[in-house]
C-alpha cells in the first residue's frame, strides 16, 4: 500500500526551472521505414539547465538509442557542450518502433532548437535525414527515396538530405529537397545565414545489358532460346531441365537483355526497394537496369523471402521488375521454395512484426534450372545415367509440387556438342529478340487499355480473362482437352497452358489462338503429370 505521506508520482509537482531558466522546447520532423512505408516521426525535445543528462524515449531501436552519442559529439564540434543541459527527446508517435540512423539529424537540429541555439519556427514543415558522424558530418543513409515520397505524401513540401544522397533524393517528385554536407550547414540554412544547396532532378536514362551478355553467346539450342523468348515476351516463369553444361546458366543470365527496358515507374519502384538494403548506387541513384538476382541454393528464408527484426526485402523483392534465378533448384530447401509460393501468387511479400506489418513488392520473373536426375545425366545422347528409376522419380518429386505449377514455361535445354561450339554462327541477338519482345508486350498493354484483362502481361491472366481474350477454336480446345486427359495437367497448369498459347499468338501478332499455339504451349511442359 502507498504510504499516505508520499505524493502520487503523477501529482508531483515539476521540477522548478533551475538557475531561472526557462523550458526550452522544439520539435523537428522526420520518419522511420516499416517496409516501404514511411511513417513521420515527431521529434520532441525539451531542454532545461540541470544535471546533465540526454534521455530518450518513444520506442527507440538500438541505433537510434545511440543517436546521442553522434549528436552529443556533434554539438561539441560546433562547440556546443551539452554539459549542465538536461535533454529530454521525445520521438512520437510513441507505439512505433523506430529504426535507423537517418533519426541523428532531426534528434541534433531538435536539441539545438530547444537550447536556443536555432529557431525551431525553421524546423516546422521540413523533413531531415541523415545520420551523424561524431565529427557532425552527414553519412548517406538508406531508404531515402522511400522517405522522401512517404513524406510528402503526408502533406511535406520541404527536406534536408545528406549531399551522399543527392542522386536518389533527386528523384522525389514535388517536394524541394536540400543537401547538406554536415550539421553546421543546415545550422546556417536554418538560421537563415548560408542557403543549402537543392538536389538536382535525376535523369533516368533506362539501360538494356546488364553483364556485358547477349543471347548471341548462345550457339544453337534453338528450342531454349525459344522458350526464354516466350518467357520473356509474356513474364513467364520458366523452368530450364538438363544436363551439365547445355548453358542453362547462360541463357538465364541473358534473359534481362530480352526484356523491354524499364519504365520510369518500374525504375521509382526497384530504386525504392534497393534504397532500403543500401544497394542503391550513389552516383546514379536510381536502379537503371532490370535486377538480376541469383542467390546461392543455401539462401535462408528470409534471405529469399525478407524478414529480419527490422524488415529488410528479401531476393524475391529486390529482383521486382528483373529475373530471379534460382540456378540447381534441387539443392534449394524445399521449405524455402515453399516459401516462396505466395509472394509468387500475390505479387508482395508481407512481413509481420508484433506492432506493424512491412510489404515489399515482389513480382520478379523467376527462372529455375536444374538437372533431370541426380547424375545429371538423364537424356544424354552419349553419357549414360547412373540413377535408378526410383532415384530419378524421387528426384523429380522433391522438385514437384505447387512451386513447379507456377513455372508456366518447361522446357529441356540438351547438351551442346562441344565441336559445334566453334564452328556453328553466332544466334539471333537479344536486340532483335528484344523487338518481337517489345512488341508482343506492347499487344497485352494494349488489351489491359481496353480493359479486357486485368493484369498488364498475360503471366497474370484469369481464367475469365483467357476467355475473354484467348477464346479457343474446336482444334485447339480438342487438343488441349487431350492433354488434360493424357498428361493429367492440373487445373492450375491448364490455366498456364492457355496464357502460354496467348503470349506465343502475340509473339505472331494474331488475335486468335489456334491449334500449333496450344500445341506449342503444351510441348513446354517436359516434367510428367504436370
Ligand atoms: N549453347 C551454348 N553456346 C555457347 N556456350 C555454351 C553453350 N552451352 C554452354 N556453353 C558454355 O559452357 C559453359 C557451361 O554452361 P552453363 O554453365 O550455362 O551450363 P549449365 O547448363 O548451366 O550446366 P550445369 O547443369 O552444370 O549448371 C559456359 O561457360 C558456357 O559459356
Ligand atoms: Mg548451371
Amino acid at each position: 500500500m502507498r504510504h499516505a505521506c508520499l505524493p502520487h508520482p503523477m501529482l508531483a509537482p515539476s521540477p522548478a526551472p533551475i538557475q531561472g531558466k526557462p523550458l526550452g522546447l522544439a520539435t523537428a520532423h522526420t520518419t522511420t521505414l516499416v517496409g516501404l512505408d514511411a511513417h513521420p516521426i515527431r521529434v520532441e525535445v525539451c531542454s532545461t539547465r540541470g544535471p546533465a543528462f540526454f534521455q530518450m524515449v518513444g520506442l527507440a531501436g538500438s541505433t537510434v538509442r545511440e543517436a546521442r552519442v553522434r549528436v552529443a559529439s556533434s554539438l561539441a564540434r560546433l562547440g556546443i557542450l551539452l554539459d549542465e543541459h538536461a535533454i529530454t527527446v521525445n520521438l512520437a508517435p510513441a507505439e512505433l518502433r523506430k529504426n535507423g540512423g537517418a533519426l541523428d539529424l532531426a534528434i541534433a537540429a531538435g536539441v539545438l532548437g530547444a537550447m536556443g541555439r536555432l529557431d525551431p519556427a525553421a524546423l516546422e514543415g521540413t523533413v531531415l535525414l541523415g545520420e551523424l558522424s561524431l565529427d557532425g558530418r552527414l553519412q548517406p543513409t538508406r531508404g531515402v527515396l522511400p522517405q522522401l515520397e512517404g513524406s510528402r505524401a503526408r502533406g511535406f513540401r520541404r527536406a534536408i538530405v545528406p549531399s551522399g544522397n543527392a542522386a536518389e533524393a533527386g528523384l522525389a517528385q514535388a517536394m524541394e529537397v536540400f543537401m547538406a554536407n554536415d550539421l553546421e550547414a543546415v545550422v546556417r540554412h536554418c538560421d537563415g545565414r548560408g542557403e543549402l544547396a537543392r538536389v538536382r532532378p535525376t535523369r533516368f536514362t533506362p539501360h538494356l545489358e546488364t553483364s556485358g551478355l547477349d543471347l548471341s553467346a548462345v550457339r544453337g539450342q534453338a528450342g531454349p532460346r525459344r522458350a526464354v523468348e516466350i518467357a520473356a515476351a509474356g513474364n513467364h516463369n520458366l523452368l530450364m531441365v538438363g544436363p551439365p553444361g547445355g548453358g542453362k546458366t547462360l541463357l538465364a543470365r541473358t534473359l534481362p537483355t530480352l526484356l523491354p527496358p524499364l519504365t520510369f515507374d518500374e525504375a521509382i519502384e526497384a530504386t525504392a526497394i534497393h534504397s532500403v538494403v543500401g544497394l542503391v548506387d550513389p552516383d546514379l541513384g536510381i536502379v537503371n537496369v532490370r535486377p538480376f538476382r541469383a542467390p546461392h541454393h543455401s539462401v535462408s528464408d528470409a534471405g529469399l523471402i525478407g524478414g529480419g527484426d527490422v524488415p529488410r526485402p528479401g531476393e524475391v523483392s529486390l529482383a521486382h521488375h528483373g529475373v530471379l534465378f534460382l540456378d540447381e533448384l534441387a539443392e534449394f530447401r524445399r521449405s524455402t521454395l515453399e516459401a516462396l509460393r505466395q509472394p509468387l501468387e500475390d505479387g508482395r511479400v508481407c512481413i509481420a512484426r508484433a506492432r506493424a506489418r512491412a510489404w515489399f513488392p515482389a513480382a520478379p520473373l523467376v527462372v529455375g534450372a536444374v538437372n533431370p536426375c541426380p547424375c545429371g545425366y538423364h537424356g544424354h545422347p552419349q553419357i549414360d545415367c547412373r540413377c535408378s528409376a526410383a532415384e530419378r522419380r524421387r528426384y523429380v518429386t522433391r522438385l514437384s509440387g505447387p512451386l513447379l505449377d507456377r513455372l508456366d514455361v518447361h522446357v529441356f535445354v540438351p547438351p551442346v556438342d562441344v565441336r559445334s561450339l566453334s564452328t556453328s554462327q553466332p544466334g539471333e541477338a537479344s536486340a532483335a529478340v528484344r523487338t518481337r519482345v517489345v512488341a508482343a508486350r506492347e499487344r497485352q498493354l494494349e488489351r489491359a487499355r481496353r480493359g479486357e484483362a486485368t493484369g498488364t502481361t498475360n503471366s497474370t491472366l484469369s481464367l475469365s480473362d483467357l476467355e475473354r481474350v484467348a477464346p479457343l477454336d474446336g482444334r485447339a480446345r480438342s487438343l488441349i482437352e487431350r492433354a488434360v486427359r493424357e498428361l493429367g495437367l492440373s487445373a492450375r497448369a491448364y490455366v498456364r497452358v492457355l496464357r502460354v498459347a496467348r503470349t506465343i499468338a502475340d509473339l505472331e501478332g494474331t488475335d486468335r489462338v489456334i491449334e500449333a499455339h496450344v500445341a506449342e504451349a503444351i510441348q513446354g511442359r517436359v516434367i510428367e503429370g504436370r
